[in-house]
């Protein structure tokens, strides 16, 4: 059979496959090479002591048989118990140092994914479910560990058995072992058929866990939303969907792989009745050189050989799943980061400088473009205002100035600085930030504020919670943690925690997206005057959909469906009468009339 007639056949070992193991091989056993090399010793010990007792068991035999002199019994006996002993200790000292071994192997293949995750774009975040990162480096690394440590050992251990045994009884009685592997190509051809199914639905298996997380994760995270109405039902209609999948997919892997074991027993059974018949053959005619204790002792060796070539068959079943998983776990450095300090990188650029998007293209999606040819100056040490329309790419700007995007033409500049010039942790480190998603960690709030400047001192952080008036809560909380994603505090409280932030951070240009929203009149009103005085000399954007609260500011741009249609103080552009003028007297209309 060629491989064309079967177009959906996956080679048993892959191009890809050997890359992958070569990779498992280089950066993280190599350098373990002579432990390794002491497993492997110790392993070979074990087989050795499987022949030893082999041929002990002939001559025990021969002296029950023969001489009958029970001290030569003794001797044997002695012997063969000896030989165990080693053996045993061997059965300690080998998973003692192999799960050493495996672990720290575990561990540096997840330290290695972690700090590749964390240089891995915005981007990647946004389109990959995070429950497929989760289920790569939870349970797909740890099972990679195990199985190619342990399991890896154990199928050594059965190889060099294997190996030494049939090698032994091939030299004993070639006649007899020739006769007793015809049954090999059938196991070959089980093995095979078996491997190939195993790793197709392993795959499938794999996507199919990382999406269930997925969903639960979604699903336990939006729980307000799913009760508010009433979804219940539906969501656990989904997951279950998804239990049944995986169901019906281990299912099929594991019924593929139960095959192996029977056709083996089947296999054994026509062994060891060729072995006893060819046998005994043997024994009662003059014509061969076999007696009794022999053929004894070769069922015995055929025993010892099918134990662990089961094991070992069992072994290759679970090693395609398992170079499945491998393939998967590497798949993570495919991602490469596109957002990163360039060769040539500097630190040095004029912070107070003007910031200037020049003629900068950028679309999240090739087939939804956002901007085309946006040119807009921000001037340093000024407040600048962004108003426009939910959508039309407020928060897109601030984005893209901190890279957190790259654009896709044109560029931007700080101070005359191309920003993709600059280091990305230097030019991070100039802006603070009031995102309009805030983020709240489930710890303190003290620590959800002392997050963007660890090294700050305790009074730095209470004065930027008496700024951003928070500091009462942070008194009557205490080290309480807020819940995951603060899902225990109030909007206003979780956008008060951002604003301590931004004082406490205290970057020189500062980034305001709807950062007052969600509060009352009466703290908006106390925070804006702590804010004004926090923007004094700092370059500040200020991105607001209520347009009153930005009429001092030194320059307004007013963004339509990404692009700029207006810029100027309040007053010119409500003199203009354009979309500002429109969207200003819809508001004071809305207010007035209330
Ligand atoms: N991460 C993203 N991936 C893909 N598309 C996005 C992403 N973020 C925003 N968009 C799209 O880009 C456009 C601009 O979004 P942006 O968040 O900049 O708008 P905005 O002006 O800040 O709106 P709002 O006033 O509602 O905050 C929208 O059409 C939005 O759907
Ligand atoms: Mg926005």
């Amino acid at each position: 059979m060629t491989d064309k007639a079967r177009p959906d056949r996956q080679p048993t070992f892959s191009k890809a496959d050997r890359a992958n193991l070569r990779w498992l091989w280089r950066d993280y056993l190599k350098a373990r090479a002579p432990w390794l090399g002491l497993v492997l010793l110790m392993i070979l010990v074990q087989g050795l002591v499987y022949q030893q007792f082999l041929s002990m068991t002939e001559s025990g035999l021969r002296v029950i048989f023969e001489s009958g002199s029970l001290r030569d019994l003794a001797v044997v006996c002695a012997g063969v118990f000896f030989l165990f002993a080693v053996r045993g200790l061997m059965s300690y000292l080998v998973p003692l140092v192999t799960v050493r071994l495996s672990n720290e192997a575990i561990f540096e293949i997840r330290r290695d994914l972690i700090g590749h995750m964390m240089s891995l774009d915005l981007a990647y975040f946004e389109r990959t479910k995070s429950g497929e990162i989760i289920h790569k480096l939870v349970a797909q690394t740890q099972q990679l560990g195990v199985f190619f440590g342990l399991a890896t050992a154990g199928a050594v251990r059965d190889a060099v058995t294997v190996v030494i045994v049939s090698g032994y009884l091939i030299w004993k009685n070639p006649v007899l072992f020739t006769a007793a592997v015809v049954v090999l190509p059938f196991i070959i051809w089980v093995m095979n058929y078996v491997s190939d199914r195993v790793k197709l639905a392993q795959g499938q298996a794999e996507q199919a866990l990382g999406d269930y997380m997925n969903g639960i994760e979604e699903t336990v995270n939006g729980m307000r939303t799913v009760k508010i109405a009433s979804q219940e039902q539906v969501e656990a209609g989904r997951l279950m969907k998804g239990t049944g999948a995986i169901r019906d997919l281990m299912n099929r892997v594991q019924t593929t792989q139960a095959l192996v074991m029977p056709s083996i027993d089947l296999s054994s059974a026509f062994v060891y009745v060729l072995v006893i018949g060819g046998g005994g053959y043997m024994v009662l005619s003059p014509d061969f050189d076999v007696d009794g204790a022999g053929i004894i002792t070769f069922l015995l060796g055929m025993v010892m050989v099918f134990d662990p070539a089961r094991l070992l068959a069992q072994y290759f079943g679970a090693l395609q799943s398992n170079l499945v998983l491998l393939d998967r776990v590497r798949g993570l450095y495919d991602q490469t980061p596109t957002i990163r300090d360039a060769p040539d990188a500097v630190v040095e650029f004029d912070i107070a400088g003007d910031i200037v998007l020049d003629d900068v293209t950028f679309a999240y999606s090739p087939d939804h473009p956002l901007f085309d040819r946006l040119d807009m100056t921000f001037r340093g040490g000024q407040v600048s205002a962004i108003v426009g329309a939910t959508g039309s790419g407020k928060t897109t700007i601030l984005s893209l100035l901190s890279r957190l995007y790259d654009v896709q033409g044109g560029r931007i500049t700080i101070g005359g600085q191309p920003i993709d010039k600059l280091k990305v942790a230097r030019l991070r480190g100039a802006f603070s930030v009031v995102a309009q998603d805030i983020v709240i960690f489930n710890n303190s709030i003290w620590e959800n504020i002392r997050y963007v400047n660890p090294e700050a001192s305790d009074e730095e952080v209470w004065r930027a919670a008496e700024n951003a008036e928070i500091a009462d809560l942070v008194r009557s909380r205490g080290d309480a943690p807020v819940g995951p994603k603060g899902a225990q505090l109030s909007g206003g409280q979780k956008q008060r925690i951002a604003i301590a932030r931004a004082f406490l951070r205290d970057a020189p240009i500062l980034l305001l997206d709807e950062a007052t929203s969600a509060l009352d009149q009466a703290t908006e009103e106390r925070i804006k005057s702590a804010l004004d005085r926090l923007t004094q000399g700092k370059t500040t954007i200020v991105v607001a959909h209520r347009l009153s609260s930005v009429t001092h500011a030194d320059r307004i741009f007013v963004l339509e469906a990404g692009q700029l249609v207006e810029q100027g103080r309040h007053g010119d552009l409500l003199a203009g009468g354009g979309l500002y003028a429109q969207l200003y007297q819809a508001q004071k209309k809305g207010y007035d009339g209330r």
